[in-house]
């Protein structure tokens, strides 16, 4: 079973993702996009460091699927060929919401893209955590500030494109509701690490 957990920047998915993993337990594999293997990292640090470079969207999606690729082959599909189930903070959703609707390239583009780096795997359920850029953008500026990670590329794109990249994800879950679950991300941190498990387990259960 192949998780995904998709949301805007601040929308609180690195917390409901450690949540998620100690209600999992030790059978699940957590990992995450851009990065996920040392190779996926070094890509990830191409793409996000503060003050680093100008990508053309184009450019821009093909490190992504790079370090996708990587991913799929070496970390996910072993995985899942082992049993485990998978869980992804980030995935084809985040590249369809931001170089999709956030940078202009069309669907087609990236969906071709996506299936020829990894073979065609898209996740078994996309949990989209849904919040009001709004709030996210305070909530990821004040992690920031705390953090210092030097990571700010995404979250200086501002307010217009994080409302984009919103409507995409409700949009994606909308296409295909039988493979995604909104969860309301604009509530107290607990209420949503509680939803996004409880989805999760009633998934694996059903
Ligand atoms: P991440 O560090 O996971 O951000 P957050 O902590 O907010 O989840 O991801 C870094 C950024 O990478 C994020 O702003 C979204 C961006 N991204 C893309 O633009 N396309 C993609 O396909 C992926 C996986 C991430």
């Amino acid at each position: 079973m192949f998780v995904a957990l998709e949301g805007g920047d601040g929308s609180g998915k690195s917390g409901a993702l450690a949540h998620l993993g100690a209600v999992l337990g030790e059978g699940a594999l957590l990992t995450r996009e851009p990065g996920g293997t040392d190779e996926g990292q070094a890509i990830r640090g191409l793409l996000l460091a503060r003050g680093g470079h100008d990508w053309e969207p184009q450019a821009e999606l093909l490190l992504i699927a790079a370090a996708r690729a990587q991913h799929v082959a070496r970390v996910i599909r072993p995985a899942l060929a082992a049993g485990r189930v998978v869980v992804c903070d980030r995935y084809v959703g985040s590249t369809l919401a931001y170089q999709g609707a956030g940078r202009g390239l069309a669907v087609e583009e990236i969906v071709m893209i996506h299936n020829h780096s990894t073979g065609g795997l898209w996740p078994d359920l996309t949990v989209v955590l849904d919040v009001d850029p709004a709030i996210a953008l305070a909530r990821g500026l004040a992690r920031l500030r705390a953090e210092g990670s030097g990571e700010d590329r995404f979250e200086a794109l501002g307010l217009e494109f994080q409302h984009r990249v919103r409507r995409s994800f409700l949009d994606q879950a909308a296409a295909a509701p039988q493979r995604h679950a909104v969860i309301d991300a604009n509530r107290p941190i607990t209420a949503v690490q509680a939803d996004v498990a409880a989805v999760v387990l009633g998934f694996l259960a059903g």
